[in-house]
């Protein structure tokens, strides 16, 4: 049988490996501001990709298979990409991973719900979100 593109990602996503990462160095030699700030960002953006999966599933793409096995291994393979910067947070004494993704999350919530229920209440016949919040979400 031939190996599909999605199939060959299946079988190799995985947790990504830091055994070899030192991350009790940066306490010695820490990182610049704009490195640390730009971290701060990429943290973000991994932790939410939960966020942007969620978003994608309400969509046509939800009904092809090999799209949400995709979406599935790209979302466990994030995750461990969000841990891993933020254990380079931590060593610089920043709050990193749930505690710092929750806090976001909760000062996000009221914009999200109110973007949350126009999608719901006022989504087009074609699936997407309504067309005010596209790329907005
Ligand atoms: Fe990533």
């Amino acid at each position: 049988m031939m190996r599909t593109a999605i199939g060959f990602y299946k079988e190799r996503a995985a947790r990504l490996d830091v055994d070899g990462i030192d991350f009790d160095a940066f306490r010695d030699r820490p990182l610049s501001s704009d490195g640390l700030r730009c971290l701060r960002y990429m943290h973000d953006i991994e932790h939410h990709t939960i966020c942007y999966l969620r978003d994608l599933l309400l969509t046509p793409a939800h009904r092809d298979p090999e799209v949400t096995a995709f979406l599935a291994c790209w979302a466990y393979e994030e995750l461990w990409h969000g841990e891993a910067i933020g254990q380079v947070l931590e060593a610089h004494g920043e709050t990193a991973g749930a505690p710092r993704i929750a806090a976001l999350r909760q000062r996000r919530g009221r914009r999200r719900r109110r973007l949350d229920w126009r999608n719901q209440v006022a989504r087009p016949a074609d699936g997407l979100p309504h067309p005010e919040n596209r790329g907005r979400l």
